[in-house]
Formats: C-alpha cells, structure tokens, sequence
C-alpha cells in the first residue's frame, strides 16, 4: 500500500516538511517513521534541537527525507556565519534565519552557505503567529503582506534563496520574484483542524494554489489521532490539487 502511495504521489509527496516538534528524539523518531511514507521533508526545530541536537538531524535525515533544520538564526553577522558553517556537517538540506536579522547578516550567512556547498538558505519573513497588532507592538507600523514583501526583498537582495511566509502573502511574491524562488509556508491547517497560536494560517489547497512550493504542517498530524493516516490524507489532497493544474 505505501509502495503505491509513494509511486503515484511522488512529486507531491516532495511537498510535504512534518515538523518534528517533539519534546525527545525517541518520540520524534516513533512521529517520523509513521509520517516519513507520505512525506519528502522532516523539520527538526527548536525543541527537538534543544534537547538532542545534532544528532536529531542526522537520526531523523537516515529516515530517507531531506533534513530542514529550522532554527531562525538572528544574531551578529559573524555569529550567524559561522553557525551557517557548524550546520553544514549535520546533513540539514535546509536552514533558516530571519529576514530581520538585517542585510549584512543574511548577506554573511548566503556567501558561507555558498561557499560550503549547503545547507540552502530560507529566509523567515513575518511567522505566522504575528498579525498587523503584533507588528505595532514591536514598532512595526506595516500590514503583514507589506512587512513580508520588504523583508522579502532585503533577503533576496542579500542572496538567500528561499523564503519563509503565509500562504496569504504567496502569490503576491510570486507576482514580485518568479518562478524560481523557493516559497515555503507554514501555518498550514486541514479544515476543521484547530489554530492554536497561528494566526495567518490556510488549507493545504489554498496555499498550494496560490502558488507555495512547499508546506511545512506540524501539530495536525502530531496531533492526529493516527498521524499515518493523517499524512495520508493531506498527501491525497496534495496529489488532488496538483492533478488539477
Ligand atoms: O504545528 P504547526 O503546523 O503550526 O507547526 C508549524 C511549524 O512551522 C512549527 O515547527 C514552527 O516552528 C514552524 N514555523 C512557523 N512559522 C514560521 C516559520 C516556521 O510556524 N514563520
């Protein structure tokens, strides 16, 4: 059954990231290998790093799926480089930091990554639990699509490849920057499933539609009841939306 599903949904199993927000590697590990059949990309983020470290990255990439390591860099620039490097050996495909973090930061992180030959670089615009009150209350006096297209354009400007944002602001960078630019959307949720902390959030379908290259869900298969049967699911609904053109 898992052979079929993987031979007919091949490609869109590619656009499918099942952050692995585990409290220990031996839960994310029981998590991964249920959800690893229906998936190309497993995220390993700030709770798990936390508490295994490199290790989590390397377990977690013999799965079979591309390593995304999401920590959101943001710090000096020489800080931010040389951790770029420290990645490079765990075997993390991708890495982010934040757009915010300036130009001369993301300019330091693009040219080590480059000349390490990886990890590529995602760059966080807005995160998807910030709304427009949230950016007035650190001083940004921007709507979430205005902040994220600028930040857009410092990251791009500074050489990063790829971008973090909501499935709201997806077509309006693809309008702005092409085909080309890797546009991955968190903030993902099935119908009917709960938002807890996100707050710009969209179905599989919608932010697929609008032009998103991947979609990176965490707690709605975490969270399911058969996370299995979950991924499944939204692997279908994928497979559906890109059958549809
Ligand atoms: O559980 P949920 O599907 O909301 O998980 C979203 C995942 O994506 C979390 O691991 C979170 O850290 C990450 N993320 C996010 N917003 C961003 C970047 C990453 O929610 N802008």
């Amino acid at each position: 059954m898992t052979q079929r599903v993987l031979g007919t949904h091949g490609a869109a199993r590619e656009r499918l990231c099942f952050a692995l927000d585990y409290a220990s590697l031996d839960d994310a590990l029981i998590g991964a290998r249920a959800v690893a059949p229906y998936v190309g990309k497993l995220k390993v983020g700030l709770e798990l790093f936390s508490a295994a470290g490199p290790e989590a990255v390397r377990q977690a990439a013999a799965l079979g799926c591309e390593l995304f390591l999401d920590l959101k860099l943001h710090d000096i620039p020489e800080t931010v480089e040389r951790a770029v490097a420290a990645t490079r050996a765990s075997g993390a495909a991708y890495l982010t930091v934040h757009a915010s973090g300036g130009p001369a930061m993301l300019a330091a992180a693009a040219r080590r990554a480059e000349r390490e030959g990886g990890p590529t670089l995602l760059a966080v615009t807005v995160l998807t639990s910030l709304d427009a009150a949230d950016l007035a209350a650190t001083g940004v006096p921007a709507t979430p699509a205005d902040q994220v297209r600028r930040l857009a354009r410092v990251a791009r400007e500074a050489g990063i490849p790829g971008l973090v944002c909501s499935a709201a602001e997806v077509a309006g960078l693809r309008a702005l920057l092409g085909p080309e630019v890797q546009l991955v959307t968190p903030g993902i949720r099935p119908a009917a499933a709960p938002t807890a902390d996100q707050k710009r959030v969209a179905t599989p379908s919608e932010a697929l539609r609008a032009g998103a290259s991947w979609l990176v869900v965490g707690r709605p298969l975490r969270d399911a009841p058969d996370p299995a049967a979950a991924a499944q699911a939204l692997l279908a609904e994928v497979a559906g939306v890109a059958a549809a053109g």
